[in-house]
């Protein structure tokens, strides 16, 4: 169904004890805000507004399509639905959501039910209520002997409800549908002699109620799906039901998370079947991971694995990596923006940053791209079926060709051609006798030293 939809999400939300406001906060890779926006979405609004503060810190994460409304002034609920409305402008008719910026769990299929109810009751406005055990500072609803809705009563502050009222247990979740033209006519007339001196956008249902008009409410069995995040214990409650659900998301689609308690995955991250991702992983941003790959405790940020990828344990890829099929990063390893071909290894203990590697090459253990000079970033090339030797380190830019060796312990500045050994550090030398000679300084009392070491042949 077609429908406006007005995202409240001005203000920094001073329980959350942040210079970031509230709804920047971060649920599983993706800010508060851009939850609810998504649902509308989902559920078919057809224009979505996001009401923010003057600062308009919210205008960077904003997709393409939505709109930023400004309230100028943090009034309250009521003022930022003033505000939303105001930018939809006034020709707009039909339904209106208006859904708290702080309530992420929320479905688009929660919505798309609102909007049903508020379809066929005909109310001017339909309220979504839930029933919690513990209703804290909610609003609570008030109902008439009859059943029907007569007011809510704000409780995060004494004053606005009674004792009586407080005991209920029918809360508002902030998430309405409104007949968008007796929202406008109601909004102008909203008063703040109440606890918190504000603009409380449920006090337009008493308004519309004297009006002779009909409220309605729908109630959300789920209420998990509409928790307000105010501090960030709420954030930690949401995010344990946000990231269960993302979780069972990917192992109902055939991928093994061994332990789910242990284990991070941001909403944007797709996982192939048969993939296993073992405890104390992380992985975060839009990493994108094929099948049959296996990752062992590790930190992955933005990067991409296709099929049958091993990494781990204890593997740290940054944005930018991309590892070819089959190609295997394993024990404390970390790469960053760098293309590691298929079937390509880098088993043990390496940097590689901003280097492209070609198939089926080796890196020894330590083997260490030298990519920062301390003002820029230079690129590493290794060809394909190469083979560096343990503590290689590369400075780039630099390249080693398809098929060449490093040896061991090199520090290699310059270009290895195809084929070729590039060996970049000092000859071994043997001192014969050297034993024998340090045990009889031993027992005249001297020092034992190298013959290198002694101070007349130092230059
Ligand atoms: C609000 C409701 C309460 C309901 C609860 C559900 C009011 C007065 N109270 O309380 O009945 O039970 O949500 O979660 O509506 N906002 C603005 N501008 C403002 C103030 C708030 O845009 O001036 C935004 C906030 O960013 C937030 C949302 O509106 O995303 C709700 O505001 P919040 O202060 O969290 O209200 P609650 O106390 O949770
Ligand atoms: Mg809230």
């Amino acid at each position: 169904m077609s429908a406006a939809a007005l995202i409240l999400a001005a203000g920094q939300g001073t329980r959350m004890r942040s210079a970031t406001p509230k709804v920047l906060h971060e649920l599983c890779g993706r800010p508060l805000v851009l939850w609810p926006v998504c649902a509308a979405q989902e559920a078919g609004a057809d224009r979505v507004v996001v009401v923010d503060a003057p600062a308009r810190a919210l205008a960077g994460v904003l997709p393409e399509g939505v709109e930023l409304a400004v309230q100028e002034l943090a009034d309250g609920t009521g003022g930022a639905t003033a505000a939303g409305m105001a930018a939809l402008g006034d020709r707009l008719d039909g339904p209106v959501l208006v859904i708290a910026g702080d309530v992420p769990l929320l479905s688009a299929r929660t919505l798309a039910e609102l909007l049903d109810a508020h379809a066929r009751s005909g109310a001017a406005a339909t309220m979504a209520t839930t029933v919690l055990e513990d209703p804290g500072g909610y609003g609570r609803v008030v109902r008439d002997a009859s059943g029907r809705v007569l007011k809510v009563v704000e409780t995060k502050s004494d004053g606005d409800a009674t004792p009586a009222e407080r005991e209920i247990k029918e809360v508002n979740t902030g998430i309405f549908a409104f007949d968008a033209a007796a929202l406008r006519d109601a909004l102008p007339r909203l008063r703040t002699d109440n606890a918190q001196g504000e603009r409380y956008l449920p006090q337009v249902l008493d308004l519309l109620l004297a009006d002779g008009l009909t409220v309605a409410a729908q109630a959300i069995d789920d209420h998990s799906q509409v928790l307000g995040v105010n501090d960030r214990v709420d954030l930690a409650r949401v995010r344990a039901l946000a990231q269960a659900a993302i979780h069972e998301r990917h192992m109902l689609a055939g991928v093994t998370i061994v332990d789910p308690a242990a284990t991070v995955i941001d909403v944007h991250v797709q996982i192939g079947q048969d993939t296993v991702i073992e405890p104390f992983t992380s992985i975060r941003g839009r990493t994108r991971i094929g099948r049959e790959c296996a990752v062992r405790c590790s930190y992955l940020l933005d990067c991409t694995l296709e099929d049958g990828v091993s990494v781990g344990p204890f593997a740290y890829l940054r944005p930018g990596t991309v590892l070819r099929s089959g190609a295997k990063v394993g024990t404390f390893v970390e790469v960053k923006n760098s293309d590691i071909g298929a079937r390509a290894k880098v088993p043990h203990l390496s940097y590689i940053g901003d280097a492209d590697v070609g198939e089926g090459s080796n890196l020894g253990a330590a083997t260490i791209t030298a990519n920062y000079d301390g003002r820029a970033k230079h690129r590493t090339r290794v060809g394909s079926g190469a083979f560096t030797g343990v503590d290689t380190t590369l400075v780039a830019p630099v390249s080693v060709g398809d098929g060449a060796y490093t040896g061991a312990g090199s520090v290699i500045t310059e270009d290895v051609p195809a084929g070729a050994l590039g060996i970049a550090r000092e000859r071994q030398r043997n001192v014969e006798g050297y034993a024998e000679r340090a045990r009889e300084a031993q027992h005249a009392g001297e020092p034992a030293r190298a013959p290198d070491a002694r101070p007349e042949r130092q230059g």
